[in-house]
């Protein structure tokens, strides 16, 4: 089956064709970065706006690189949530406007279930059920994986994600918006034994991350000297080992607990190559499989939307043109919702 897949849920507008949820067509992501970054953040209204300019172009990108056109389109996959709803809206609405026009099944597509599905475009693909942790600017959650639709939540944070610490402490340590790709740079310079940050919520399954952000900030403010340009990599690599550390200790452990030898890792952070490395070596240690897409699957796309809605289509399941946008979305209630 031929998917046409589209996400706006943040800011990146993004659209892709997927043959049989395996095999990708095209994968055209328009990022809003350079609009976003002089506020320090996705400010959702730009974010709605921007879409808008560059859902269509988007779209037919996506369709020449895929050497196809909408008539060859077989179904379209969006993301319904969770996410901005005013960004989400503009994806939906036109794949709600080309589905009515071509006469098209459409299916509403959980963002969280897209990123762990992106493991599914790549060569090396795992057997159900696996341990899946999804990490990302606003995700850090782990997942038993029955199958696609079928999730029981293990572990997630309490407060900030992942991704959110590591762009708070690029923003204290003025490296500029997101920062998490910066850290992951900076970081490969520097000694992670320069400062002991916390391990936060060592024995539980959950995690915490603004604690880690406060000693940060700490650190910094209790200095007597202000921080020196040489010192930034080694702050930045001895923050994102905190940070890899709980993530791949918990993720692993979670594998262990369950009896379940595979592991799938991904969300924006996942593109992380510290993380990336560490839990590829761990898992060898402990005779688990690791599995994490390729980092351009890892953060937002819409080739994973495409896999979901490739699978639900297959079934049968169809969305109807009354279908709405939703911020919140827990993936443990998909198939029960
Ligand atoms: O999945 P994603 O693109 O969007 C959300 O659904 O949130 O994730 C974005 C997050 C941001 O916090 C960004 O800083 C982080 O992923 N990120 C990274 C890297 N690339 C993106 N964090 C660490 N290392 C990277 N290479
Ligand atoms: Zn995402």
């Amino acid at each position: 089956m031929l998917v046409l897949g589209i996400e706006s849920s943040c800011d990146e507008t993004a659209a892709a064709v997927v043959r049989d949820g395996t095999f990708l067509l095209s994968n055209v992501i328009a990022s809003q970065i350079d609009v976003h970054s002089k506020y320090g953040g996705v400010v959702p209204e730009i974010a709605s706006r921007k879409h808008i300019e560059a859902i269509i172009p988007v779209i037919l990108q996506a369709l020449a690189e895929a050497k196809v056109t909408l008539d060859d389109i077989e179904g379209i996959a969006v993301t319904r949530g969770p996410g901005l709803i005013g960004s989400i809206l503009i994806g939906l609405s036109v794949a709600k406007s080309i589905a009515f026009a071509k006469g098209l099944p459409f299916v509403g597509v959980n963002h969280l279930e897209g990123h762990i599905a992106a493991v599914f475009l790549d060569d090396k693909k795992p057997d159900f059920p696996f341990v899946a942790l999804v990490v990302s600017g606003g995700h850090t959650s782990i997942y038993f994986v029955r199958d696609f639709e079928n999730f029981i939540i293990l572990g997630q944070t309490r407060d900030d994600a992942a991704g959110e610490a590591l762009d708070k402490a690029a923003k204290m340590l003025d490296l500029g918006y997101p920062g998490g790709i910066v850290i992951d740079r900076l970081a490969k310079n520097g000694s992670a034994d320069y400062v002991k940050f916390p391990r936060p919520m060592k024995n539980s399954m959950d995690f915490s991350f603004s604690g880690l952000k406060t000693s940060l900030l700490t650190y910094i403010k209790n200095r007597k000297t202000p921080v020196e340009e040489e010192e930034i990599p080694h702050i930045a690599a001895s923050y994102q080992e905190s940070i890899v550390d709980v993530l791949v200790e918990k993720t692993l452990r979670a594998a262990e607990d369950y009896s379940l030898e595979r592991v799938v890792v991904s969300g924006g952070v996942a593109a992380n190559s510290r993380l990336r490395d560490t839990f590829y070596k761990e898992g060898k240690d402990k005779g688990i499989e690791i599995f994490i897409p390729p980092a351009i699957l890892c953060t937002d796309n819409a080739a994973m939307i495409a896999v979901v809605g490739d699978n639900l289509l297959r079934k049968g399941r169809k969305d109807h043109f009354d279908l709405n946008a939703v911020s919140r979305w827990p993936l443990e209630l998909l198939g029960k919702a």
